[in-house]
Formats: structure tokens, C-alpha cells, sequence
């Protein structure tokens, strides 16, 4: 009997090589080394492992938390400008939680990641798409969106983005517009929501540096994970933020209740980050996400000509364009027919028609000769859904 459809989120198809789930690689997770980190953290923190944490997580996970991001990333993080959260999503919710009252507006990239949108509308906030071009958010029309949006009696709280290496386009903002995003914020109040879940997935150069690191602080909440550079079951996360919001989210009452929300697996992570196997591990990791990357990238090259993508420079995704007059959702079944799958563009946008013509594809859950197949049969899809006499 198969017990995995109780114990974990993917579900697979028969026959479907399935490039739609944002999920690892099985074999890039460390269930060794992590289990070795357990161990050690439990001969050298003994029972105060086990016992209620500390409420914004526990010291020796921010220290090397801060102490690691800033040896990229130069913010100058303190300790009291950390919260560990249950994961990205998590802080998400959280930060929404504490930004906005119901009924006030949500700013979103475009496109933008899709479940981030239903955390969000958990809020009952009003989520409104800013104005993007192909670099990503416009931030000279994004301000007037925000002025037309104030004067018509809204208020607008948050914006939220996934400047780096974003999921679903797989680009990153480019640093003027980064300067200029977080000048906006110090002006107008707007707190951005630095959704910064891809940055240590870097394949090409240096990530750019974050917004978080650029701002005044009181302007940006940044997000972080371990879920794609270690393994999502471990729902470990953070929240980087000036102190006063930090003492907001350690005043919570489950908070107060429950203490850190993710004691015993935060104080793990300070044992595998300090021994270095995180380091050794990312490093691993990135060499091999990035060789899957290109693989998808050359098979298509091959097999699918007509579709439009430039190379992500990190994360896990690839945003294509379908060549006109195709559209994700007529192509989907097609796909399906031919055993591989994606995600539509529709679901990335608040305004679904925008992305139709657009796919998004994860090259991150299977390996390098099963991405080239899955190529091989998308090119085939979109092959047989061109007008008959177009390749004459
Ligand atoms: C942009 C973005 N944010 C958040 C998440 C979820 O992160 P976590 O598993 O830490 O909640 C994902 C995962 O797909 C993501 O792509």
C-alpha cells in the first residue's frame, strides 16, 4: 500500500512528468547530514532543546542566521531584528496580519507568486496589481497608482514582491528600481514585503542585494526560508525587520503561549549552519539545480524554438511566452496528452487574462535526462496544436 498520498503535499500522475510543482529534488535532501545536526544538537543543548523557546526563536539560530546573511547580503541584521517563523508563507501571513486592517489595499507584483495571493485575501485585504513592465515593478507608476488609490479614500499599506530571482519569472529587479522602490516606501508609508525565498539559489554571479538591505529601517519586512536551500518539511523561516516590529510579533498571544514557533528544528539549523555543513550543502545544491536549469533550457532550445524565455539567473522557475496564437490553457491538455505538465500564467496574475499566454515552468524536482524529455514532449504539445502548413 501506498501511505506517501498521507504523508506528502505532491501527488503524482501516472505517465506525467510534471514540471508544475516548486518542489526539491528527492535526492538534494540532506536527510543525513540533518540527521547528524539533530543528534548534535541534542547532545549539546540537551533538554532546552525540547522545552518551550525563546519567543522570537532561539539565540544561537539568530546569531548565525544574521551573522550568515550579512556575509552576502551587507545589511547589518541584528539579533533583535530577527523572528523565526513556520517558513516563508508563514511570515507572510504573519506580516499581513500586523501591516493591514481588512479592506485596505495589498500592492502585488505582477506577476507574482500565485499562493501568496490567498494568503494575503486571508486578511480580507484588497489585493491591486502594480504597474510592470518586462524588468518587473514600475516604480514611477506604482507611485501613481498609490496617489490615485489615496485619493480615493483607500488606504494602502503593503506592497509585496519576489524581487530576487522571483517566483514565477525566475528575474530580479534591477537595482535602480530596488533604490527607487524602497524611496517610495520612506515616502509614502507603504511597507514592503521583501519576499526573499530564492536568494541563496543563486546559479550565475552574486544575488542582488536586497531591499531590506537598502532601506531605511521601518520600510521593508524581508522573508526568508531554509525550504529550498535545505527542505520545506522543516517549515523553517524567518522575518528580518526593524525591532519594533519584532517585539509586535514576539507580543502575540500564541506566541506568548506556545513560545518560538519552531524551537527544537531553529536550534538544529544553528548546529548545521555553525559546522558548515550548510555551506558544503548550498554549495552542492546550487550545482545541481543549476545543471538541471540548463537542461530544461537546452532541451527546449531544441525542441520548442517558438517558445519565448531568457535564462533565470537563480531560483527554480522558468516563465515562458507561447507563440501567438496559442494559449496556456488550450495548450494544458495537449501537454497532458503528450505526459508532462505546468502551471498556466493565469494563476500568477490578479487579473488571470493578463498571463495567458504564458507558462511557468519548475526545473527543480527532477533531474537533468528526465527535464530533456519533458522538453522533448512540450515541444511535441505545441508542435501539434500549430495551424497545419505553419513549419512549410
Ligand atoms: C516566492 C515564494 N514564497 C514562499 C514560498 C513558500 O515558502 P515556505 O515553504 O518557506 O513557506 C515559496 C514556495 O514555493 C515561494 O516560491
Amino acid at each position: 500500500m501506498d501511505h506517501r498520498a498521507a504523508i506528502i503535499q505532491y501527488t503524482a500522475r501516472s505517465g506525467v512528468l510534471d514540471l508544475g510543482w516548486g518542489h526539491p529534488l528527492p535526492e538534494l535532501l540532506p536527510t543525513e547530514a540533518w540527521s547528524a545536526a539533530s543528534r548534535s544538537a541534542l547532545r549539546e543543548h540537551g533538554w532546552q532543546a525540547l522545552t518551550y523557546g525563546a519567543a522570537a526563536g532561539p539565540r544561537p539560530f539568530i546569531e548565525w542566521l544574521a551573522e550568515h546573511l550579512d556575509s552576502y547580503d551587507h545589511a547589518d541584521t541584528r539579533p533583535s531584528e530577527v523572528f523565526v517563523t513556520n517558513g516563508a508563507s508563514h511570515g507572510l501571513a504573519l506580516a499581513t496580519q500586523l501591516l493591514t486592517e481588512p479592506g485596505d489595499v495589498v500592492l502585488v507584483d505582477s506577476p507574482t507568486y500565485h499562493l501568496a495571493l490567498p494568503t494575503i485575501a486571508d486578511r480580507r485585504a484588497d489585493i491591486v496589481a502594480v504597474p510592470t513592465d518586462e524588468l518587473g515593478v514600475h516604480p514611477g507608476r506604482t507611485a501613481e497608482l498609490h496617489e490615485r488609490l489615496v485619493r480615493g479614500g483607500r488606504r494602502v499599506r503593503m506592497l509585496y514582491l519576489v524581487p530576487t530571482f522571483g517566483n514565477p519569472t525566475g528575474r530580479s529587479l534591477p537595482h535602480q528600481r530596488r533604490l527607487e522602490l524602497v524611496e517610495l516606501a520612506r515616502r509614502t508609508g507603504i511597507t514592503i514585503v521583501e519576499d526573499d525565498t530564492y536568494r541563496e539559489l543563486v546559479y550565475d554571479g552574486d544575488a542582488p542585494p536586497s531591499l531590506w538591505s537598502l532601506a531605511e529601517r521601518g520600510t521593508v519586512v524581508r522573508l526568508g526560508t531554509v525550504a529550498k536551500s535545505v527542505a520545506p518539511g522543516l517549515r523553517l523561516g524567518w522575518i528580518t525587520a526593524e525591532a519594533g516590529f519584532v517585539r509586535r510579533l514576539t507580543g502575540l498571544g500564541y506566541v506568548n503561549s506556545g513560545g518560538g514557533v519552531n524551537h527544537t528544528t531553529a536550534l538544529t539549523m544553528a548546529v548545521f549552519g555553525a559546522s558548515g555543513a550548510y555551506r558544503g550543502h548550498v554549495a552542492s545544491v546550487r550545482r545541481r539545480y543549476a545543471a538541471q536549469r540548463d537542461a530544461l533550457l537546452g532541451g527546449l532550445r531544441r525542441a520548442a524554438p517558438d517558445l519565448r524565455f531568457s535564462t533565470p539567473a537563480g531560483g527554480w522557475f522558468l516563465w515562458a511566452e507561447l507563440p501567438a496564437p496559442l494559449t496556456a490553457e488550450s495548450l494544458a491538455p495537449a501537454a497532458e496528452g503528450y505526459g508532462v505538465a505546468f502551471v498556466e500564467g493565469a494563476h500568477f496574475f490578479v487579473d488571470g487574462a493578463d498571463g495567458r499566454s504564458f507558462i511557468r515552468l519548475a526545473f527543480s524536482m527532477l533531474p537533468p535526462d528526465v527535464l530533456a524529455t519533458a522538453a522533448d514532449r512540450l515541444g511535441q504539445a505545441i508542435g501539434s496544436l500549430r495551424p497545419a502548413g505553419d513549419d512549410i
